[in-house]
């Protein structure tokens, strides 16, 4: 989605801005534009394309401004091209805005504006705010005031930064359900949507919160409620560091995440197992609050929802409570039955997911107790949840998310086990023996990354085929899904999820001689079953592929991938692996771009 990037200093800040673009290109984009203040007048270069391009355009190593504002566009209103990039000007060219999010009311303000002179160039919804700043400031308001006026006009969601001709040592930026983090160092500040685009830069940070306004000068930042009461603001030092975001040797992201999630795994589990009782920091849920919970909603995107998936029957399993797993953007919208009772859990690695906050303001509006498990320190979303709790899977730039999935299962089984033990419902010797088997699981994943040979030859010889049905039966079923997603999402093959027994109830009119069929199959007391769904299909003549670490007869298959025993609670946070693996073969062998697969972004800023 789109990235902005700000700075205000003593160097040339055109360098600055590219090199932070090009720390944001992995959230997913389709053009790039930088805009400076030079001498008398605000230089815009932008175009549709990579960032990189940027560095060809005409004049650009001329610009000297030391204050300036950049972005990466995702296109929602109006095709990808030079015109519909950010920065926009105003028509005196007084005021230029880089924005991300979503004006709703961009028609309404723009029929306004119209009516009173302006014109547009561009098919966007962000071209309405730097000419509603300019309608403001012509009528005699100041710059902070004509951008406040601005913003209380705007609905929807917006960061923006914006900058004006007559304030040339000046900035200011505004947020409101869109990311936005301000970095400073003794003479510089820093604007972006995230930190780890900052990180080389400075570790120190302010953090805005929706409707609030900052004004910025080199030496000096005054923040503001859109009443322009102004409001005072802590610098955060954040730990992470520079190079937890390079490729370390690997081909790509997606590759390196792959393989660091036994690492990933580990950081999660961190000390919380250490104690006899689970160390959950973070969270503070007593027995009579946990008791009285009547379900537990969890609520995500994409993969994150798929951890979700993963973790339901574990958590009624061993804490007894009705888990509901649902997509974020249908939560939000449809009205569900929730009360102070009901515990509601988001899952988010980037924290930014615009559909996932908003399902999460609906719960927290119906007096539900809100959780936030994400993967970004100091995401919006943990300003906006009563309870939040980090995953440790390190920056994931990949938009195939992989190290985040795992890190989500792992955390979430933690915590089914720490609500299990806080309401007793579950034996100490069971809880015990699943601890032990969570321990184990970093090593028994670099068991599985040690030697892929298989992985790779099986997607060499499957990766031409244009359709592959993923099934499992119950928690191997929400593998198949995260499964199907990843394959789809890098590799553009058509992939379809189903849970085995429902394959005679129509997917099976599919199968023909050569489709591809991947069973997941690691719950013992269904693999009687399984196999006979599997033999259904190879008897049509399908290509099966196995993940599975249960014994059984396997010289009737050509393609068995092996992964060391779990038990089935926990089988997902494996099996996933030679899935990951195979979509990420698969890619490869087509020749296509990993790390940024067409159309997708790895943060989902706007619903
Ligand atoms: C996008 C990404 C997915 C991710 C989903 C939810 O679709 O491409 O990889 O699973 O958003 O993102 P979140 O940051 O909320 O986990």
């Amino acid at each position: 989605m789109c990235g902005i990037v700000g700075y205000i200093g003593t160097k040339k800040a055109s360098p600055i801005l590219i090199n932070g673009l090009l720390k944001l290109e992995y959230r997913g984009y389709d053009s790039a534009g930088i805009s400076t203040m030079e001498k008398d007048s605000i230089s815009v270069m932008k175009d549709k394309g990579r960032v990189k391009n940027l560095y060809d355009l005409e004049g650009i190593n001329d610009l000297k401004g030391t204050v300036g504002i950049a972005h990466t566009r995702w296109a929602t209103h109006g095709k990808p091209s030079k015109e519909n990039s950010h920065p926009h000007l105003d028509n005196s060219n007084t005021f230029c805005v880089v924005h991300n999010g979503i004006i709703e009311n961009y028609n309404d303000l723009r029929t306004f504006l119209k009516d009173n002179g302006y014109e547009f160039y561009s098919e966007t919804d962000t071209e309405v705010i730097p000419n509603l700043i300019s309608y403001y400031y012509k009528k005699g308001n100041d710059f902070l005031k004509s951008v406040n006026l601005a913003c209380n006009d705007l609905k929807g969601s917006y960061a923006i930064e914006v900058i004006c001709k007559d304030m040339p040592e000046n900035m200011i930026v505004a947020r409101k359900d869109s990311p936005l983090v301000i970095g400073k160092s003794d003479d510089e500040i820093f604007v972006s949507s995230d930190i780890p685009a900052l990180i080389s830069f400075t570790n120190t940070f302010y953090f805005l919160n929706d409707n609030e306004i900052a004004y910025i000068s080199k030496d000096n930042i005054k923040f503001y409620d859109n009443n322009l009461n102004e409001v005072s603001k802590e610098l955060t030092t954040v730990e992470l560091s520079a190079n937890s975001a390079d490729k370390d040797g690997f081909e790509d992201y997606m590759l390196k995440e792959i393989y660091e999630q036994p690492k990933a795994i580990r950081e999660t589990i961190g000390t919380s197992l250490n104690g006899s009782k689970i160390n959950f920091e973070g969270l503070n849920l007593t027995k009579e609050y946990l008791s009285k919970i009547n379900k537990i909603y969890m609520v995500a995107c994409g993969t994150a929802m798929h951890a979700g998936l993963g973790v339901k029957s574990n958590f009624e399993t061993l804490c007894n409570i009705p888990v509901i797993v649902e997509v974020a953007s249908e939560f939000r919208y449809r009205n569900p039955l929730i009360d102070e009772n009901t515990l509601c859990i988001y899952i988010s690695q980037s924290g930014e997911t615009a559909d996932t906050i908003a399902a999460l303001k609906l719960a927290k509006s119906k007096g539900a107790k809100t959780i936030a498990i994400t993967n970004v320190i100091e995401s919006s979303i943990t300003r906006e949840a009563d309870y939040f709790v980090y995953t440790h899977a390190g920056p994931e730039i990949a938009v195939a998310s992989t190290k985040a999935y795992t890190s989500q299962l792992v955390l979430l089984n933690i915590m089914a086990l720490y609500f299990a033990e806080i309401l007793e419902s579950s034996t100490e010797s069971r809880i015990d023996n699943i601890k032990k088997e969570i321990l184990k699981l970093p090593e028994k994943a670099e068991e599985i990354l040690k030697d892929i040979t298989n992985i790779k030859n099986i997607a060499h010889e499957i990766h031409s085929k244009k359709t592959m049905f993923y099934l499992g039966r119950g928690i191997d079923y929400s593998v198949a899904m995260e499964g199907a997603l990843k394959l789809k999402e890098i590799s553009y093959i058509f992939s379809e999820a189903y849970p085995s027994g429902e394959l005679k109830h129509g997917p099976i009119a599919l199968i023909e001689k050569g489709t591809s069929v991947i069973n997941i199959l690691t719950n013992s007391t269904l693999v009687e079953k399984s196999l006979s769904n599997i033999q259904e299909v190879v008897t049509r003549g399908a290509t099966c592929i196995i993940i599975t670490n249960q014994d059984f007869d396997i010289s009737n298959f050509e393609n068995v991938i092996k992964i060391p025993e779990i038990s089935a609670l926990l089988s997902p946070i494996l099996s996933v692996i030679p899935l990951q693996l195979l979509a990420y073969y698969i890619t490869k062998e087509k020749g296509l771009d990993v790390d940024k697969p067409r159309n997708l972004a790895k943060s989902v800023t706007v619903e």
